[in-house]
């Protein structure tokens, strides 16, 4: 098939070089995005008066009729047309003649993969926030139904103090709004035009770059060519919040694994979010969370090589490039992925709300609060750890908990000690007193529960916002 850049070539590439070389099998899904940019390119073509009216209409209905070829599947894309670009230039020639020939005037496809990729990106970012906005919505409400749902915090995987489990989701709840608001700070990045630079140095005719902008929906004009066709941060800016969303979402994989287990036995996920073994009959594995956690290394990994990829390349654009697509794709649909099937793995767990109290029922986590009581009662914090290290030891050695401990015991510890200080050990009083603010207390999380409403609303109305500018 002849090339494009075919004119100051007296030989064939090899065959290698053609499949090597080619990036259709993965760029044609910006195909919407090409057409789109052609399409605002030929316009303000015509309307700067570079290329013929007449032309700009032909070009328009042609590329209008080869986007609905290809979502219907009628459209072949050419390996030896190389990439998304070049497959609808060629077809569109093959339509309409010469006027399809005038489209790629002042224009390269160094900054129409980028003009493309940025399009593609900010539609994505929308998608992303939609799903992201939707897992919110599915931790909120199973937190709400768990404010009373008492269970041991840990450190360092021992039970430390007794929360709930309203709060321990409300955590995954605030990781959340970070990543939304990276996403926002990665929209800003995509949010650049960057047709117009040409191949790195603009172009000698008379072209609008802020008519394209203003036609594309973007907010700003690159203001330097060169910077337009070699940036890459944008993807990089992606890949960070993509992996650090992967991040908290593994976290949550990890505790969902251990909290399904028999020795935590907190959770049960829902037979439709689970998965048995071939062998072991009585298996049911969380292979999803496994999955989501296993998944997070892939999206470090698209990070990392893009990375490495930006690193070394001189202005402007190399070949290099081509390599930012395959990983950002793979990252937008693990992620997309991930926070679809999170929301409804969630949603529809079965919360074993006995076995977590149980769990804080039959530990030391309530230490801490026997501490504060002496310091209430005047003894300096130090001392009163000092006090109830001894007591728990003594009733590790004597194989019992806290509250079953005689007043008379705790006094050979302390003259501190009243009667009083059983109610002190109930978890849910440990729990009660937390009102520090962010703390676990159940009206401090009734409070989280009307932010985190309000959180969403305000979420919803920046998505509207940014529905408009795709
Ligand atoms: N397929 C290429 C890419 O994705 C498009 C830009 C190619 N530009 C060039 N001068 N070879 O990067």
């Amino acid at each position: 098939m002849a090339k494009l850049w075919g004119g100051r070539f007296s030989k064939n590439t090899n065959e290698l070089v053609d499949v090597f070389n080619a990036s259709i099998e993965f760029d044609k899904r910006l195909y919407h995005e090409d057409v789109r940019g052609s399409i605002a390119h030929a316009k303000m073509l015509g309307k700067c008066g570079i290329i013929p009216q007449e032309d700009v209409t032909e070009i328009v209905a042609g590329l209008e009729a080869i986007l609905k070829d290809i979502e219907a599947g009628n459209f072949s894309f050419e390996v030896a047309l190389e990439d998304i670009h070049m497959n609808i230039e060629a077809r569109l020639t093959e339509r309409i003649g010469a006027a399809g020939a005038r489209l790629h005037t002042a224009r390269s496809r160094n900054d129409q993969v980028a003009l493309d990729m940025h399009m593609y990106m900010k539609r994505e970012i929308v998608e992303i926030a939609e799903l992201l906005v939707k897992f919110e919505e599915s931790l909120l409400a199973v937190a709400k139904k768990h404010n009373k749902t008492l269970m041991p915090g840990y450190t360092h995987l021992q039970r430390a103090q007794p929360i709930t489990f309203a709060h321990h989701l409300l955590a995954y709840f605030n990781m959340l709004q970070r990543d939304f608001r990276r996403l926002e700070g990665v929209w800003a990045g995509a949010d650049m035009m960057p047709l117009g630079a040409g191949a790195i140095a603009g172009t000698t005719f008379p072209i609008d770059r802020f008519a394209v902008a203003e036609e594309l929906n973007f907010g700003t004009v690159y203001a330097n060519s060169m910077d337009a066709v070699s940036d890459r941060d944008y993807v990089i800016e992606f890949l960070s919040f993509a992996a650090t969303l992967m991040m908290h979402l593994s976290r949550l994989s990890e505790e969902i694994c251990l909290w399904s287990s028999t020795e935590f036995g907190f959770i049960e996920l829902d037979d439709a979010f689970a998965t048995g073994s071939s062998m072991m009959p009585q298996k049911k594995n969380p292979d999803i969370a496994e999955l989501v956690r296993g998944k997070t290394g892939r999206v470090y990994g698209h990070l990392q090589a893009m990375l490495v990829t930006a690193k070394g390349l001189p202005l402007t654009y190399n070949k290099d490039l081509q390599e930012d697509k395959e990983g950002f794709f793979d990252a937008v649909d693990t992620i997309k992925f991930s926070l679809a099937v999170y929301s409804e793995m969630i949603a529809t767990m079965t919360v074993n709300v006995e076995a977590m109290e149980q769990a804080v029922s039959k530990d030391f986590s309530n230490a801490t609060d026997l501490a504060d009581y002496l310091v209430r009662k005047g003894l300096p914090f130090r001392q009163a750890h000092e006090v109830v290290g001894k007591c728990v030891a003594y009733a590790i050695t004597n194989g019992k908990f806290l509250p079953e401990i005689s007043l008379e015991e705790y006094q050979k510890f302390s003259d501190l000690f009243e009667a009083d200080l059983l109610e002190i050990l109930i978890p849910e009083n440990c729990v009660a007193a937390r009102v520090s603010y962010g703390g676990p207390a159940f009206s401090e999380n009734e409070k989280q529960f009307a932010m985190g409403d309000e959180i969403i609303k305000k979420q919803e109305v920046k998505l509207e916002d940014l529905r408009k500018k795709i």
